[in-house]
């Protein structure tokens, strides 16, 4: 349905929400079971602790309740909303998608709804595409769901890798405006050059059967590194150019949250005062696709981010995949202020986590 007879011809985010497992896993815990230490995580990565979801819970029980919040604080009725993409590499299921499941939980009964897999740029990308969709008219509200629950996926033979993840997901409702222009300018790109480079190899190519390790995380960490300090700051520079802003204009820095050294690089890089760029990989670790929304909206729960805000948010990943979007914040509605997580189904696992 079109309906761009209404005229709203501006798109913007009008609620956020995030669930994070209540299960702190902390690297003193990992000290434990892996041939690491709390300082060697701490100086090369920035990671304190991680939250790990229950053994038997998937990434819907995260993503569900973070959906719920994003609708409560944009004031919507689930009903108007016509499109549901939930970007992640572990859907709670190979099929269906889990949108799907998003979208009849939450009451979004009319929505179109799929996955969308862009690893830890998946947010950035589902929110380019939600923005489309609204822009072309074809639907006045989206819910872009972003979140992994990597903690069953990690490899705990591999230290290299088994310390940097954790599991959570943020949200957030897209809404087809007059004038009041959020979106200023996106970027998207991806280089299959790059694929072996991270990874969860497990697929049609192969299947459940085969050897556990290939069910598990694999990344070549330093390669990684040097790419995304290369990256990372070239194409925040694209979309502050496409809307003539310098990096000094921007009032908030939300990066995917690999590691605190690549934060603090591209601030250096791009200039950036370090107290801009948002920060929440010391409590969450890597969550990839829900780093960037939980970090949205944190910093809207803080109270941190005022209407005119511009919020440059970036992420990059498997793939490889990058992608930025340049934002104008224009929502002045308070951020709900009920409990995050999703507490009958957390509260039974602590001590439950398997390693
Ligand atoms: O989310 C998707 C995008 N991902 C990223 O952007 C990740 C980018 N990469 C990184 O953040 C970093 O490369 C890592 C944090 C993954 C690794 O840090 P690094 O400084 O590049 O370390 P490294 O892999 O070069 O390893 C340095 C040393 C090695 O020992 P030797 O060979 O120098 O003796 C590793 O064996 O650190 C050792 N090491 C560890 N030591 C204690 C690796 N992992 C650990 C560990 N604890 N957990």
């Amino acid at each position: 349905m079109n309906d761009r007879s209404k005229s709203l011809d501006e798109v913007t985010i009008s609620g956020v929400g995030y669930a994070i497992p209540e299960r702190i896993v902390t690297n003193h815990e990992l000290e434990t079971i892996l041939d690491t230490t709390d300082q060697w995580i701490v100086e090369r990565t920035g990671i304190r602790e991680r939250r790990f979801v229950h053994p038997g819970m998937a990434l819907s029980d995260l993503a569900i309740p973070a959906a719920r919040q994003a609708i409560e604080h944009a004031g919507i009725d689930p009903r108007q909303i016509g499109l549901v993409i939930c970007a992640t590499s572990t859907p709670d299921m190979a099929m269906p998608a889990t949108a799907i499941l998003i979208a009849h939980a939450i009451g979004a009964d009319r929505a179109a709804a799929f996955d969308l897999e862009a690893a830890c740029t998946g947010f950035a990308y589902g929110m380019v595409v939600a923005q489309q969709f609204l822009m072309s008219g074809t639907y006045s509200h989206a819910l872009v769901v972003g979140g992994d629950v990597l903690s069953k996926f990690i490899n705990w033979k591999d230290r290299s890798t088994a310390v940097l993840f954790g599991d959570g997901a943020g949200a957030a409702v897209l809404s087809r405006v007059t004038g009041d222009r959020g979106f200023l300018a996106v970027r998207l790109g991806a280089d299959g050059a790059g694929s072996e480079l991270i990874s969860i190899p497990i697929g049609s190519r192969y299947p459940p059967s085969a050897e556990k390790e290939l069910h598990t995380i694999h990344m070549r960490g330093r390669e990684v590194y040097k790419w995304a300090i290369d990256m990372v700051p070239r194409i925040i520079s694209e979309v502050l150019a496409l809307a003539k802003i310098a990096p000094a204009d921007l009032d908030h820095v939300i990066l995917h949250q690999a590691n605190l050294r690549i934060i603090d690089a591209v601030s250096k890089r791009l200039g950036i005062a370090q107290e801009r760029m948002v920060i929440n990989i010391d409590r969450m670790a890597n969550t990839s696709a829900g780093t960037i929304p939980v970090a949205l909206a944190e910093i809207v729960k803080q109270g941190r981010v005022k209407v005119g805000d511009r919020i440059c948010m970036a992420g990059f990943g498997a793939g490889l995949t990058w992608a930025a979007v340049l934002l104008r914040w224009t929502c002045a509605k308070p951020f709900p202020q009920q409990q995050c997580q999703n507490k009958s189904l957390v509260s039974t696992a602590l001590a439950e986590t398997s390693y």
